[in-house]
């Protein structure tokens, strides 16, 4: 695994930014797997400003991403549909119909999930899988558990993550109870793997998941096994490693 130390959250996210951005230069017919959450909303912000001056073309790319809440509407601002539109997919210019994401509104879970699946691999698989780590180690939603689920299937969030993710609801009771989420395998399967990590709150997490045993207790430990992973973290996150 190659980690980057930042000073900040800012230095992070131009960081992180960097990456994607070689990604797209060097293969701009990429596969990208993206990511929600507030950690990498920065990196979205750099690469929004760098397509506006000229510097960056999505017009080859292709966008999947990990995971969408079940039961919300995709206009619901909530919604990761909202949310990727919001920070990436309307300022840049990825064709319309090449940027993916589990349909929440879909009822039949296997379905859904399967058609997901198959169209990760229809695609010839993700390129470079931008990941945010949650502070229970799950990724994407992948929630610790006895066993490393493989491909997309619905979760049942836990109650830490429903807390988490409380803040951008009116209320906890607002937030769904279930997600479809690409499973560890699907995510492992990326060619390379970017995880962004900022903030004291994630240090315990950081050291767990990439210093710690390989635990589906700790979904996020997986990644230690992946041959091709680029942690970047601030200070902060990085905090209680030597
Ligand atoms: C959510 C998302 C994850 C994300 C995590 C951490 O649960 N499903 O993909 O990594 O939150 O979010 P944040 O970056 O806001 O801490």
């Amino acid at each position: 695994m190659k980690i980057y130390k930042t000073k900040n959250y800012e230095e992070m996210s131009r960081k992180a930014a960097h990456i994607i951005s070689a990604q797209v230069t060097l293969k701009p017919d990429s596969i990208l797997g993206l990511a929600t959450g507030s950690t990498p909303i920065g990196t979205y912000e750099n690469l929004v400003k760098w397509y506006e001056d000229g510097d960056l073309d999505f017009s080859g790319i292709t966008t999947v991403n990990l995971d969408e809440y079940k039961g919300l509407p995709r206009d619901n601002d909530q919604s990761y549909y909202y949310f990727m539109h919001h920070h990436l997919f309307d300022h840049v210019n990825i064709p319309d119909g090449r940027t993916h994401l589990p349909d929440g509104t879909k009822e039949d879970s296997d379905q859904e999930c399967r058609q997901y699946e198959e169209l990760i691999q229809s695609l010839g698989g993700v390129d470079l899988q931008l990941l945010g780590l949650g502070h229970n180690g799950h990724i994407g939603f992948n929630e610790p558990d006895d066993i490393f689920p493989d491909d997309t299937h619905c979760v049942n969030l836990q109650e830490r993550t429903i807390e988490a993710n409380k803040r951008f609801f009116a209320s906890a009771d607002e937030v769904p109870r279930q997600a479809y989420t690409m499973g560890i395998g699907t995510i492992m399967r990326a060619k390379k793997i970017l995880i962004v990590v900022s903030g004291a709150d994630k240090a315990d997490t950081v050291k767990e998941a990439f210093f710690g045993p390989i635990t589906p207790k700790v979904p996020a430990s997986i990644l230690q096994l992946h041959p091709d992973v680029t942690l970047v973290a601030d200070e902060a996150a990085l905090s209680k490693i030597d």
